[in-house]
């Protein structure tokens, strides 16, 4: 039989990718998610890329005790995917109460549910932004967490910690927290990808609504950091890999990892001024950009050593920047209003 997971979240940008490679690799996902931020389309195009089966969806909260209890009593899950979470940094600065209360108001519903239910596996989606202004580059799991400079970070580093006490008072839980560095891209076949409200608050959505004539120019925020062009450096990976590293995660669940930590990146740093040149050859497009001021809170430079995963899961990224840029372009330019509704 399919082993069943249950994917939060998991009908936006990175669990719809993880969605798929589940399926590629004989998974059962069963998705919930809430669609604050995200399309029921986007879970008809993974139909579409996974041999045509409708994936099982529950359009619910994770806040909401009662639905995810339903859920639970229908299936028995093997674990749990927990993508599900607000995730806008700018905004958790206007409205931290409702990104405290969404993020780990609804983390901690959904623990309680799954150990009442008997399902004691997460993969968690954490994030770089755990390190803070990191004191090591590249940056091993070793690394201390560091101060975060936003509600959304804290979120992350909090429910971190949560996690991990709850595995240590209970060593039948098996926590896997994976630190994402920056994801970018899309699915090759172009029929899934970011499709973010708004303005763009992250570098590649906003070059390629440049590039569909959406935003004039990219502005870039600072050209005087410590760096080989003073522009700020990312590890950036291609979201199709991510998607894989979650499923390797899983399979070190099933080994009983008990608590595991893994930076998911490709450990190459990018400048802002290297994506756009990336962008531009990749594409044979030009992206028009001026240099603004830096951005409150970000960092000169963030990237991982990611030889862990590659020890333990036997993951590594398979995917470079030259992917990630024409992916990144491909589901821009088949797509130029996302999902359209
Ligand atoms: P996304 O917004 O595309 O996906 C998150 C999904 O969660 C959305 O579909 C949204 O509708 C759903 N959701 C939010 N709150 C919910 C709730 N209370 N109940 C049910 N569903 C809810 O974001 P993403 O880029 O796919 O990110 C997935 C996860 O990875 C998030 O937890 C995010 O914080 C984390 N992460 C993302 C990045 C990144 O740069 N994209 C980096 C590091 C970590
Ligand atoms: C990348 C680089 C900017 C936009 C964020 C979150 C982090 C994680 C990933 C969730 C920086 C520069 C950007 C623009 C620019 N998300 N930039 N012009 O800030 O590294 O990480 O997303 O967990 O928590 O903080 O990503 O894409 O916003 O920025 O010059 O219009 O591009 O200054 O150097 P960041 P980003």
């Amino acid at each position: 039989m399919k082993k069943k997971i249950l994917v939060t979240g998991g009908a936006g940008f990175i669990g719809t990718h993880t969605v798929v490679e589940l399926r590629h690799a004989g998974y059962e996902a069963v998705v919930l998610d809430n669609l604050c931020n995200s399309s029921p389309k986007s879970l008809e195009r993974v139909r579409e890329l996974t041999g045509g089966v409708e994936v099982p969806f529950c359009r619910a909260d994770i806040r909401d005790r009662e639905a995810l209890d339903a859920l639970f009593s229908q299936h028995q899950f093997e674990a749990c995917i927990h993508f599900a979470g607000l995730k806008s940094v700018g905004e958790s600065v206007a409205k931290p109460w409702e990104y405290y209360e969404n993020n780990i108001v609804g983390t901690l519903t959904l623990l309680d549910v799954m150990r009442r239910h008997g399902c004691k596996n997460i993969i968690f989606s954490s994030s770089a932004t755990v390190y803070g202004d990191p004191l090591q580059i590249p940056i091993t799991e070793e690394c201390p967490k560091g101060q975060c400079t936003n509600p959304y970070g804290w979120t992350k580093s909090m429910l971190e910690q949560i996690l991990t006490d709850m595995q240590v008072a209970d060593p039948e839980w098996n926590v896997v927290l994976l630190r994402y560095f920056n994801p970018i891209g899309a699915h090759p076949s172009g029929r899934i990808g970011e499709n973010p409200n708004g303005i763009p608050n992250n570098l590649m959505p906003y070059i390629t609504q440049v590039a569909i004539g959406k935003r004039e120019c990219l502005g870039v925020f600072g050209d005087d950091y410590d760096t080989s062009d003073g522009t700020g450096v990312r590890d950036y990976i291609h979201v199709v890999d991510l998607a894989v590293g979650h499923v390797k995660a899983l399979e070190a669940i099933s080994r009983r990892c008990g608590l595991a930590v893994y930076n998911l990146g490709t450990g190459h740093g990018y400048s802002v001024l290297e994506v756009v040149h990336a962008f531009e050859e990749a594409n044979h497009l030009k992206i028009p950009y001026v240099i603004k001021p830096r951005r409150a809170g970000d960092v000169a430079q963030c990237y991982s050593d990611p030889s862990k995963a590659e020890r333990e899961l036997g993951w590594k990224a398979q995917y470079g920047i030259f992917e990630m840029c024409r992916d990144s372009w491909n589901w821009q330019k088949n797509n130029p209003d996302g999902y359209g509704d």
